[in-house]
């Protein structure tokens, strides 16, 4: 029979379809060279399908979703929906409602044409951010008193449990061990001025002591930030809670390239994921064929990892070695002046040369 796999597709908004397009076409490329079948069934959630139905994304689509093997996620957000109401509604729905509880974000340097840092190689950047993804101020508990008064307070809530910052770090400890990362794992938090936050100083002690093989550090977010701009070869895997995750990897995807280059799995390790590059909807660049599609196609690259076909993740991973590392493509913003399937179709020669090779 051979391995098959269901794929759910939610391509979204803006320039997420176009991008999901050419994820669809290098995946197709890879299942041909390794043999396996995949399926893909779309999703049609996003602004069209609000504004059309006045639906966002039903409870029980959770259900349908979990009997998939992955879930792959092109962009949510649209201007002419409330702020946000699609974007919690789909993207955290997802992540919440299915317990995703890893937002996993590799950051690489494949040429150094391509990081705005002076004097860094790829060797200097190269690093895996684990971010908590399922709490912190992120659960959506927040209120306004007195809203539109001159005396409004709003609030929004911090929330960290137990169970969830562990398996978060736990994750984070077994990835450091692995025999391609380098055995180091750096904790980013704001413990100093946030004490709720002793929580993760704690639990990263704790669960360090299991793990006497991997060398622990200890960075305050700000700290943080600063180093990764002057020092980021200090960075191998860090973990980190959701909100501060959320801003350091956008400045991890502009120093390997840009938002063009940047994927991420929501993992719940097990069950099904969802994979997505981590641009947004882009409102402005969506059809007019500017858009890099490469962060789209990384994803790709993390499901078929995910899913077990490391052979084709290894594929695309040799096909952006060749492809960026020659230095082909200095500009991955959407002023390089390169069409969107023009990036796609210099993958699939690069697969194709690799697989005769
Ligand atoms: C991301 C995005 C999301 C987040 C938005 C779209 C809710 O910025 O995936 O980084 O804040 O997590
Ligand atoms: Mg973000």
């Amino acid at each position: 029979m051979g391995r098959e796999y269901q794929i759910a597709v939610i391509a979204g908004d803006g320039v997420g379809p176009e991008v999901v397009r050419e994820g669809l076409r290098v995946l197709d490329a890879v299942r041909d060279l390794e043999g396996f079948r995949y399926k893909t069934t779309l999703f049609p959630f996003g602004a069209e399908h609000y504004l059309k139905t006045r639906e966002l994304m039903p409870a029980t689509v959770l259900d349908e979703l979990r009997q998939f093997d992955a879930i792959y996620l092109g962009a949510i957000g649209d201007p002419r929906v409330e702020t946000g109401l699609l974007e919690r509604a789909i993207v955290a729905g997802v992540r919440f409602g299915l317990d995703l509880y890893v937002n996993l974000r590799p950051v690489k340097l494949y040429h150094e044409d391509l990081t705005p840092l002076k004097a860094k190689k790829p060797a200097d950047v190269d690093m895996v951010f684990v971010r908590e993804n399922t709490e912190d101020l992120y659960v959506g508990i927040h209120g306004f008193f007195k809203k539109g008064t001159p005396d409004e307070i709003a609030l929004q809530e911090m929330v960290m449990t137990r169970k969830g910052v562990e398996r978060a770090v736990r994750y984070a400890f077994e990835l450091a061990r692995r025999p391609e990362r380098h055995q180091r794992l750096m904790l980013i938090d704001k413990s100093n001025a946030l004490r709720g936050q002793d929580i993760w100083t704690r639990v990263f002690e704790e669960v360090g002591a299991e793990y006497p093989d991997i060398t622990r550090d200890h960075a305050y977010i700000d700290a943080a930030t600063m180093w990764l701009v002057k020092n980021p070869e200090w960075f191998d895997v860090a973990v980190v809670p959701n909100m501060f995750g959320d801003i350091i990897t956008d400045l991890g995807a502009a120093i390997q390239g840009g938002m063009g280059l940047a994927a991420s799995g929501n993992l719940h390790p097990g069950r099904v994921s969802m994979f997505e590059p981590i641009h947004g909807s882009a409102p402005k660049h969506a059809g007019r064929n500017v858009i890099c599609p490469l962060a789209a196609i990384a994803a790709v690259q993390m499901l078929l990892d995910y899913v077990g076909e490391t052979q084709a993740a290894a594929r695309i991973e040799a096909a952006f070695r060749t492809v960026l590392g020659s230095g082909q493509f200095r500009d991955l913003s959407t002023a390089s002046g390169i069409p969107t399937p023009e990036y796609t179709s210099r993958v699939l020669a690069a697969l194709r040369a690799g697989a005769k090779g």
